[in-house]
C-alpha cells in the first residue's frame, strides 16, 4: 500500500490545499494529511480547530485522514513507514523554500522523497495568509475556502 503524507500548517486550510488533496488521493493509496503543532509562526487558529477544519473538508475522501505531528518531518515519515512527501507548488517563489525543504528532509533521511503538485491556476496566488488578511479587512473569502472554514474565521475576528 502506498501511502504518502501531505504535510503543512493548514492555518486554516485553503481550496488549494484541497485541490492537492484531491489530486495526491488519486494517486495514492492513502494521503495522511499531517498538521504542524510547533511552528515558529504563531498560528490563528490552534491545532484542534485546524485538524477540524481540514477533517470537514476532505469527509468525501475515503483514503484521506488527519492527523498531527510535533518536532521533525522525518521522524513523523518513520512512525507512518513512508518516504513519500506531498507538496504544492504555486509560483516560482515557492521553489526556493521548497526545494530547502525537500532537500533538508533527504538529508536528514535519504528515504524520503518530495512529490510536487503543480497548483491549479485559479489557486495559484492563493495562501492562507492571504485568505486571513482578507477577512481581517472584511473582504470576501468565498472564492477561497470552504463556507465551513469562511464561518470560522469570520468568527474568529469577531466579524
Ligand atoms: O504549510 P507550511 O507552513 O509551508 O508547512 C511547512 C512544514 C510544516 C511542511 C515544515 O515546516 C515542516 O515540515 N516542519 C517540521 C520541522 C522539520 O521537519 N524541519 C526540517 C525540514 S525544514
Amino acid at each position: 500500500m502506498k501511502t504518502a503524507v501531505y504535510p503543512g500548517s493548514f492555518d486554516p486550510i485553503t481550496l488549494g490545499h484541497i485541490d492537492i488533496i484531491n489530486r495526491a488521493s488519486k494517486i495514492f493509496d492513502e494521503l495522511i494529511v499531517a498538521v504542524l503543532m510547533n511552528s515558529a509562526k504563531i498560528p490563528l487558529f490552534d491545532t484542534n480547530e485546524r485538524v477540524d477544519m481540514i477533517e470537514k473538508s476532505v469527509c468525501d475522501f475515503k483514503n484521506v485522514k488527519v492527523e498531527t505531528f510535533d518536532g521533525l518531518l522525518v521522524d513523523f515519515m518513520r512512525k507512518k513507514n513512508t518516504g513519500i512527501v506531498v507538496r504544492g507548488l504555486r509560483a516560482v517563489t515557492d521553489y526556493e523554500y521548497e526545494i530547502q525543504l525537500a532537500q533538508t528532509n533527504r538529508a536528514l533521511d535519504n528515504n524520503i522523497d518530495t512529490i510536487f503538485f503543480t497548483t491549479d491556476v485559479k489557486y495559484s496566488y492563493l495562501s492562507s495568509s492571504v485568505v486571513k488578511n482578507i477577512a481581517e479587512y472584511n473582504g470576501d473569502v468565498d472564492k477561497f475556502v470552504t463556507n465551513y472554514v469562511k464561518q470560522k474565521i469570520l468568527k474568529k475576528y469577531n466579524l
